[in-house]
């Protein structure tokens, strides 16, 4: 864990030095996301960038107030999104999902200029889905049953998310999630809009945008990175 961490501060200096000053920048959910920000916010003061933050998630917008980033509105685009990924493939496609904030991830996500995610080596695969990976789907909650026959057409086995004690679970846009198993997938956008295309689906676990810079954190404290598609 303490090699990750090394890792990630390079990577928040590499990220840093991306920012201009007054950059906007778009704030994935979960704990590497956090663990970024922690990294990446003196750089940032110690630069006087005054970065702005867009939130994704009630999680990552607590992290960035204590981080001291000042948070605005989507208002369509950001300079630079920094997120995680709960799986990573060989073309850099991702599955996201895992704390429930897909949704404005892929809408923060679908209006970078430049994205940036930031992964452990073990989240690596040569497909998504291999080592038995879920895509978590968001359903509007009265498409509860009809989106598991939805699912269950193209292929996959949904089952629906629950808290722990077993009560539903709801995302911050008051949707459920269904986690669903795939065979390891061969045309990650083949699947991303089929699965989007069943009614009362709302978006899906399925990440494929580029071009895309990925950092692979090393348990030997460093980082590697990999980029897919052309900039710009
Ligand atoms: C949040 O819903 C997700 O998309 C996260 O980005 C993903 O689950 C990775 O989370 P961790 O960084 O906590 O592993």
């Amino acid at each position: 864990m303490e090699s990750q961490r090394q890792a990630l501060k390079g990577v928040a200096k590499e990220i840093s030095r991306k920012l201009g000053r007054g950059a906007t920048l778009g704030l994935g959910s979960g704990s590497t996301v956090a663990a970024l920000l922690e990294e990446l916010s003196p750089l940032l003061l110690a630069g006087s960038k005054k970065v702005s933050g867009v939130a994704t998630s009630s999680q990552i917008e607590t992290v960035a107030s204590k981080c001291g980033i000042p948070l605005v509105p989507f208002s369509g685009s950001v300079d630079l999104v920094v997120d995680g990924a709960d799986q990573v493939d060989q073309g850099l496609n991702l599955v996201k999902g895992g704390g429930g904030a897909l949704l404005r991830e892929k809408v923060v996500m679908s209006g970078a200029r430049e994205i940036a995610i930031v992964a452990g080596e073990g989240k690596f695969s040569k497909r998504l889905c291999e080592n038995g990976a879920r895509v978590p789907v968001e359903v509007v909650p009265m498409a509860r049953e009809s989106a598991k026959v939805g699912l269950s057409r193209v292929g996959g086995v949904p089952e629906e998310r629950l808290l722990p004690k077993g009560y539903p679970y709801f995302t911050e846009n008051g949707n459920l999630i269904m986690d669903a198993m795939f065979e390891p997938v061969e045309e990650p956008e083949q699947l991303e809009r089929r699965v989007k295309s069943i009614p009362g689906v709302v978006e899906v676990g399925i990440f494929t945008f580029k071009p895309i810079t990925v950092y692979k954190l090393k348990s030997d404290g460093t980082s590697e990175t990999l980029t897919a598609g052309q900039p710009g």
